[in-house]
């Protein structure tokens, strides 16, 4: 098995942003699990498949047609998502999509669907995994496991200002209550509750920026 870092860590603590830098700059294969969640929200919605179907969505999950492309340079995207053939970044993360992925993924069903893809990947090459149940689930064997933390008010203020600069005019009361909500939907439910791996480097991102954290995590690896 090649070497694999599981990152986990609740909604809006910076998972994918540390993840995708630590991957580019070490050559490793960088996987957002969330995108796969978020995939077969967006398929429902267009099936009208209810989120509280299991057996409908996991035929969702099984036969999923997902691509992750590397984005243009320049890109507001880090990556493309490409679903079906259409790409689909945006819509991964409309509203729509965001009321619906937490009850989406606590179904068992789901997960199981999803489950192998997300080991084959990890089996495939040296890779970065990020997500809620990495280190504790899905490679419960990572060479290195990594907990990202920081508290919601952090959190809410990083999303606020990273929604302000796109334009975008919400209320930071909001932004709070939204994250509170999926924290207790992501930590609530019973299959693959977001809890710390055993065996991870926890990492308290409070007042640190990505450079910091990112040194944290290579110091763990040795190659800081
Ligand atoms: O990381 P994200 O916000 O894109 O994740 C979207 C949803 O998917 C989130 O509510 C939790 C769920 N998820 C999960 O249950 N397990 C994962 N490994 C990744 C995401």
């Amino acid at each position: 098995m090649p070497f694999n870092v599981a990152v986990d860590g609740p909604a809006g603590v910076g998972k994918s942003t540390v993840g995708k830098l630590l991957a580019d700059r070490h050559g490793y294969l960088f996987l957002d699990t969330g995108v796969l969640y978020r995939a077969v929200s967006l398929l429902a919605l267009r099936r009208s498949v209810s989120p509280s179907d299991p057996q409908g969505l996991a035929a969702i999950a099984c036969t999923l047609d997902i691509e992750l492309l590397r984005a243009e340079p320049g890109s507001k995207h880090m990556y493309e998502v490409i679903v079906e053939g259409r790409v689909v970044t945006d819509e991964l993360r409309s509203s729509d999509v965001e009321s619906l992925v937490s009850e989406v993924s606590a179904h068992s069903e789901v997960r199981t669907a999803l489950l192998e893809r997300q080991r084959d990947i990890a089996r495939a090459s040296r890779s970065v995994i990020v997500g809620r149940d990495i280190g504790t689930v899905v490679l419960p064997d990572a060479d290195l496991k990594v907990y990202l933390d920081a508290s919601l008010e952090e959190r809410a203020g990083r999303r606020w200002k990273e929604l302000q600069q796109r334009g975008a005019s919400v209320v930071y009361e909001q932004v709070v209550a939204e994250l509170r909500r999926r924290d207790e939907l992501d930590s609530g439910r019973a299959t693959a509750p977001l809890r710390v791996p055993a065996d991870a480097r926890v990492i308290d991102t409070n007042g640190k920026d990505v450079e910091m954290v990112l040194a944290e995590i290579e110091a763990s690896m040795g190659a800081g």
